[in-house]
């Protein structure tokens, strides 16, 4: 059963989004801004040495096929705490979708939904996160321009971007004109030594969360709350879900942490968006 905390003005729920979204209601957050696992158990390998190689079959995971591939050595070898990030390509897509029509039916109608994810190359071909939009009016491609990248193979240039896919209300706007300087290719290292195996850097949320006045943000895959740390520098409200209790403690912690250093006025037009009383 999910089990919601409360941290200040911020809605942290320990639990699978599967269930927890569903029992959010319409028309509660006016942006998502979220990463997913992204299925990298079901993989080609070939990026590190001594590896195996072309033993990805689309319709089984990862540890039903008893090969790491190339994430073997990496971080994310076994997948997250309680989760091996493994499925069967088809169900990972249908999962996919399914959580963005929630998503996207918790969004206001001014609202957008800001989707990360990476193009990946299995079995030769490239599969884009195009592949898991269930058909919602896509606003715009930002790129996420990374710091060099660790897959090197023969098989394609070393992937060195992400895409955050915006998934937009057509009501759905920027702060205002000078927002849009953002620009659509966003250069942000990623972040070292981390705690959890895959956040994303805080700038990314950070960028996308000033250049609007949304006031709640929803994080479905909450991870160590990224998302909820640049929300409560921004002084707007954040709903996080994770389902990993070790995961779950973190985030609860960096929230607490980030409001005990407090909330940085966000640079919104005044009477737009007010810092919340923490
Ligand atoms: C890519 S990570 C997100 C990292 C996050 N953006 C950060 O900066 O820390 C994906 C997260 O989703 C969590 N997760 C996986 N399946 C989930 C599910 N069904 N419901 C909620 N969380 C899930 C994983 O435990 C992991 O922490």
């Amino acid at each position: 059963m999910p089990e919601k905390v409360n941290i200040g003005a911020h809605e942290l729920w320990h639990g699978d989004c599967r269930e927890v979204l569903p029992m959010l209601a319409d028309a509660s957050a006016d942006m998502v801004f979220t990463s997913p696992p992204y299925n990298l158990g079901n993989t080609t390998g070939g990026g590190f040495p001594g590896k195996k190689l072309g033993h990805y079959n689309q319709q089984a995971g990862m540890k039903a096929r008893g090969g790491l591939g190339k994430w073997g050595g990496g971080g994310l070898a076994d997948g997250y705490e309680d989760y091996d990030d493994a499925m069967p390509m088809d169900d990972y897509i249908a999962w996919q979708k399914d959580t963005l029509r929630q998503c996207w039916r918790i969004l206001t109608d001014k609202g957008a939904i800001y989707y990360n994810h990476k193009p990946r190359v299995l079995d030769g071909v490239a599969l884009l996160p195009l592949a898991y939009n269930p058909d919602l009016p896509l606003r715009q491609i930002v790129i996420w321009a990374r710091a060099g990248g660790v897959n090197f193979s023969p098989v394609a240039y070393l992937p060195t971007h992400e895409w955050v896919m915006i998934l937009a209300r057509p009501d759905f706007r920027l702060r205002d004109k000078s927002a849009s300087g953002a620009g659509d290719v966003w250069y942000v290292p990623q972040e070292a030594n981390t705690e959890h195996p895959a956040p994303f850097p805080l700038a990314l949320p950070m960028r996308a969360i000033e250049s609007t006045s949304c006031a709640t943000v929803l994080d479905p895959f909450m991870g160590s709350a990224t998302t909820g740390a640049a929300c409560v520098a921004l002084g707007r409200r954040f709903i996080g879900i994770e389902r990993s209790a070790r995961f779950f403690d973190m985030a609860c912690k960096r929230i607490e942490n980030a409001m005990a250093q407090g909330t940085l006025l966000a640079p919104t037009p005044a009477g737009e968006q007010q810092a919340l009383e923490l």
